[in-house]
């Protein structure tokens, strides 16, 4: 109804521009106004016409359904719609980055299909840490983070119980929106380079769909390491 109405101010407006350009010297566009203007006056009339009796509807509809209260509430999405979501909203907020193992090509690591987002390998060795003070490093493939906090390991997100298999989607919130290890209140704080701080802006919805999609894909069993305390982490000799 409302592009109904629209269309009419539309054609209202347009209307009037037409009749406007009467002023217009060119006596061919005069001669046209003239003849839009004719019309004009009977579109608007029936314009009108139509208007009012859609005012009139509206009154109607409104009164018969006031009673019902009606508010506008978002359906909930089917759990292949949240799964779709969930899958698009992983790609494009980079998780794959730092929790999917990757295969290293001349231009650089890609996602290793086979093992998506199961995290840091378990038996992957950790090579000795260059030191420095000035940078922060990641391993070749994104999943270990060095810096102040020690080292880092992403974890593994599937559904396996080594990863997120035995999580409820409070967990799941927990972690995010708190940055708490395993999703559990009271455990300890997830380290950097995990960006829990940005991603607590996602929604419930967004929440629900990620969890979702995470829930929904190959189970990996892979028992990512704890993280290295800063004092225990061995470096590279120079
Ligand atoms: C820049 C790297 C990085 C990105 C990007 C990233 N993570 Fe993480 N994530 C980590 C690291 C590293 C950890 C482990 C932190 C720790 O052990 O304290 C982690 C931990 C987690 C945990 C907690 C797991 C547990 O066992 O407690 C969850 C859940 C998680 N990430 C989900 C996600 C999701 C979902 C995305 C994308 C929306 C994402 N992460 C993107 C690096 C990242």
């Amino acid at each position: 109804m409302k592009t109904i109405i629209h269309r009419l101010f539309v054609t209202n407006y347009l209307l009037e521009r037409s009749e406007s350009n009467t002023n217009n010297n060119s006596l061919q566009v005069v001669h046209q106004a003239l003849a839009n203007g004719k019309t004009a006056k009977a579109v608007r009339a029936s314009a009108l016409a139509v208007g009012t009796a859609l005012a009139i509807m509206t009154a109607l509809i409104m009164t018969s359904c006031t009673p019902q209260k009606t508010e506008a509430t978002t359906p909930a999405l089917s759990k292949e719609a949240l799964v779709a979501r969930g899958a698009y909203l992983v790609t494009t907020s980079a998780c794959h980055d730092c929790h999917s193992p990757k295969i290293m090509t001349p231009h650089g690591p890609i996602v290793d299909t086979t093992r998506m987002l199961s995290g840091h390998p378990a038996n992957d060795p950790v090579p000795p840490v260059a030191k420095t003070d000035d940078w922060i490093l990641f391993g070749n493939d994104f999943t270990t983070g060095a810096g102040p906090w020690g080292v880092s390991f992403a974890a593994n997100l599937t559904p396996h119980e080594t990863g997120t298999g035995n999580w409820s989607f409070e967990q799941f919130k927990t972690a995010i929106r708190k940055g708490k290890y395993k999703g559990l209140e009271g455990s300890r704080s997830l380290l950097p380079p995990m960006p829990w701080e940005m991603y607590r802006n996602f929604t419930d919805e967004d929440l629900l769909a990620i969890f979702t999609f995470l829930q929904s894909i190959k189970p990996i069993d892979n028992l990512v390491p704890q993280p290295i305390a800063p004092g225990d982490v061995v470096y590279a000799s120079k």
